[in-house]
């Protein structure tokens, strides 16, 4: 059965009860109405009435398929040089009332996470997975190609759940996507809906998130979880009780950060 085929399967209940219909034949590429319905699936307040229409026009008209420097078998909708999103500035994006466009980055400790899980499937191998705060979905498309059991992606960002799905499809990875914040969430990694592994790539870049998440992670480390954390050394990152297991050296580029390389190292958060 192809991956199609298993979404299909998978979905088709809910999909139904819905409304929306999956075409039945995709084209190798992501589209966009499939991505509206892997989407509208985990939309969680059903009073939102925006056309998903809107968010995938945007994410698709704003990048280009491109790919991470350091992880080159991942396709990504990216923003690049030849695309719009490259010069907004996050001041024009707040007045059209949009909020910066993390998800069309592909973040240093993002890629960091998917190298390692690429590298050494078996750390997730057969697992569980969460990614949180997924951005554009490289470290979750990883896990998955790493052979993960099963993989839930989680963000907040309604333009990067879109992303999510389209650069689900695009790999024909499948990748669970929860528009929420479940910072605070109890995880039993024995439990068949539990997670063993938690990714979290780049989200030390700012204090009460990073603190925030930072604490509840400990919790879900002190659980038994194995939380992996891939970061360029952003100012938050916690001082104490972590382990290193790595260091990459990520090309980066002096429009978003201030080197063009930064060295990142993934980390294994401890209780
Ligand atoms: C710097 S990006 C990192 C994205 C990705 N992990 C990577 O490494 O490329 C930060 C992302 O965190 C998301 N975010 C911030 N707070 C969040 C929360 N409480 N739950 C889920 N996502 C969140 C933002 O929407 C943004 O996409």
């Amino acid at each position: 059965m192809d991956w199609v085929d298993r979404f299909r399967g998978r979905y088709r209940g809910e999909l139904a009860r819905r409304g929306i219909r999956i075409p039945p034949a995709l084209p190798g590429e992501a589209t966009a109405e499939a991505a509206g319905a892997l989407l509208a699936l985990r939309r969680p307040d059903p009073e939102d009435a925006r056309p998903l229409d809107s968010f995938e026009a945007f994410v698709i008209e704003n990048t280009a398929v491109s790919t991470a420097p350091l992880v080159p078998e991942i396709k990504l909708h990216l923003a690049t040089e030849l695309t719009p999103l490259w010069e907004a500035t996050e001041a024009t994006l707040a007045e059209k009332g949009l909020p910066p466009p993390f998800w069309a980055f592909s973040w240093p400790g993002g890629q960091a996470l998917a190298r390692f899980m690429l590298d050494q499937p078996e750390i997730v191998r057969g697992k569980r997975v969460l990614d949180f705060a997924a951005g554009c979905g490289i470290a979750s498309i990883a896990a998955r190609m790493a052979g993960a059991g099963a993989v839930v992606a989680t963000e907040i960002d309604p333009f990067a759940a879109v992303a999510l799905a389209l650069n689900g499809w695009l790999n024909q990875a499948d990748v669970e996507i929860w528009l929420q914040d479940v910072i605070g969430q109890a995880n039993d990694p024995a439990s068949a809906d539990g997670f063993a592994v938690i990714l979290a790539g780049d989200m030390c870049y700012e204090r009460p998130l990073a603190e925030r998440m930072t604490a509840w992670l400990r919790t879900l480390a002190a659980g038994g979880a194995l939380v992996l954390m891939g970061d360029p050394g952003r100012s938050y990152l916690p001082k104490e009780r972590l382990e290193s297991l790595t260091t990459f050296s990520v090309p980066t580029t002096l429009e978003l950060e201030s080197s063009t390389r930064q060295e990142t190292r993934i980390w294994r958060l401890l209780p």
